[in-house]
């Protein structure tokens, strides 16, 4: 069958409502539990709004946004077989997971996109507690943005909930961001808005939690409960606060972190935070997960309802996380020195850039697609931008000339952050999605101790589609 006809025939089975076409034996092999990704819908307006057509991953019968929960124990395998029911090709990315190469779901790096109809067996160890998610990494500022997007959960190597000083409880909170029209329908004619990848990206207007509008969650006056927070926006960075609830940063990207108070967090596209908050025992019932949209506002994107009796608070001091014990010391001696340069985008623009193997000017590069430069080369794949012998301590050294801060993640490892234009970093916060201010500097250094080509990108998925990727070797 051609990949086309088997497109129309999708098209099809979407309309009869998605499940028809794919539950034929002749496309699953059951021998792995199936995750599925299809069209469905999901009621992410308020109430009184029309459901939304969306890209949704499902272990049971209907696909959810976010997508299922994967929760596993540090050192435990998931396994999965992906089942596209896409009318696009796809491939899922666990995102943060110090992953073997072969099942990064790095397309078309690391595999091949599967085709729709089609399926890909993933199965690997994660080796690290944490809090990490599965998305798309085909198309992904269409798929992303259309849903494909879930949570994967690492539990600590070790007690720790229900510890003294640790949280009760714990809480997934999924943060998207979506561009609805007055229906409630996604707008689909953007996705290759360059204007928009050239500013910020594709800015949603509509901030789900756990996939609805300001959903009210439930606290006992003086609990603890750790929050697991994801941004899996395509290109919103996230700034929160917590009033009334004490929070604590415990964790960052899954790794822990010496518990601080904060006041403000600031999430981008991709990056985790593991918060502990106490419910207030001051005899106020609400209390809000605030969101700034950008101008000063904190709108309310979730609320913390209290309910029920007082518990006595656990006190000011955190309990840390278990420390994960997995990651190679970086020896700052002799490290490997590499330099990530970003230009490009509005009001600064870049002259010129190597793109498929020409230089091109600024015009040239639009019209390709093109408005973002990696040292000089916009989505270059066809050379890594740097090769690291396996075990290798690499620095990178990453300079922002632009007018607008990047999400940067580098695949299948994690990293320390050294320093930001020029400051030590003195928390030293072990990452693998880092946001680099306009006109900033951040130094980073990871032992290169995965071997395998590794994605190098900026999570705004505009900016990643519009340049902004790149790949490098570790061997
Ligand atoms: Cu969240 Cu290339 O990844
Ligand atoms: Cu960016």
């Amino acid at each position: 069958m051609t990949s086309l006809s088997r497109r129309s025939i999708l098209r099809g089975a979407a309309a009869l409502g998605g499940a028809t076409l794919l539950s034929r034996p002749t496309f699953a092999d059951e021998r792995l539990p199936v995750l599925r990704a299809a069209p469905t819908s999901a009621q992410l307006a308020p109430a009184g709004y029309p459901s939304t057509p969306v890209w949704a991953y499902a272990t049971e019968a209907t696909g959810t946004v976010p997508g299922p929960e994967i929760r596993l124990g540090a050192g435990e395998r998931v396994r999965f077989q992906l089942v596209n029911g896409l009318p696009q090709a796809t491939a899922v990315h666990w995102h943060g997971i110090r992953i073997e190469n072969a099942m990064d779901g790095a397309a078309p790096l690391t595999q091949a996109p599967v085709p729709p109809g089609d399926t890909f067996d993933y199965d690997f160890v994660a080796p690290d507690p944490g809090t990490y998610w599965y998305h798309s990494h085909n198309r992904s500022t269409e798929q992303v943005a259309r849903g494909l997007a879930g949570p994967l959960i690492v539990e600590d190597r070790e007690p720790w909930l229900g510890e003294p000083g640790a949280a009760t409880r714990e809480l997934v909170l999924i943060l998207d961001d979506w561009l609805l029209d007055s229906d409630a329908r996604i707008i689909e004619d953007r996705w290759d808005d360059l204007h928009a990848a050239s500013h910020g990206g594709r800015m949603g207007n509509t901030v789900t939690v756990n996939g609805a509008a300001n959903p009210e969650l439930d606290i006992q006056p003086g609990e603890r409960v750790r929050l697991r927070i994801i941004n899996t926006a395509t290109d919103r960075i996230m700034p929160l606060s917590l009033p009334h609830l004490s929070p604590q940063l415990i964790a960052l990207d899954g790794h822990p972190i010496t518990p601080r108070e904060v006041e403000t967090l600031i999430l981008g596209p991709a990056q985790r935070a593991d918060v502990v908050i106490d419910g207030r025992v001051d005899g106020d019932t609400r209390a809000g997960l605030l969101l700034d949209p950008g101008n000063g506002d904190w709108l309310e994107i979730a609320s913390f309802v209290h309910s029920g009796d007082s518990l006595p608070l656990r006190g000011a001091d955190v309990r840390p996380l278990p420390a994960w014990g997995t990651l190679p010391v970086p020896d700052l001696s002799y490290p490997q020195t590499e330099m990530l340069l970003m230009e490009g985008g509005a009001m600064r623009g870049m002259r010129e850039a190597r793109f498929d193997g020409k230089t091109m000017g600024f015009r040239e590069l639009a019209a390709n697609g093109m408005v973002w430069a990696f040292n000089g080369a916009a989505s270059q794949m066809d050379e890594p931008m740097f090769r690291a012998a396996l075990g290798r301590m690499v620095r990178l050294e990453m300079t922002n000339r632009s007018m607008f801060p990047h999400a940067i993640h580098l695949h299948g490892h994690h990293f320390t952050v050294l320093s930001r234009s020029g400051a030590a970093n003195m928390e030293g916060d072990v990452r693998d999605t880092v946001l680099v201010g306009a006109d900033e500097t951040v130094d980073i250094v990871f032992v290169a101790d995965n071997p395998g080509q590794w994605m190098i990108h900026c999570h705004m998925l505009s900016h990643q589609k519009a340049g902004m990727m790149a790949w490098f070797e570790v061997a």
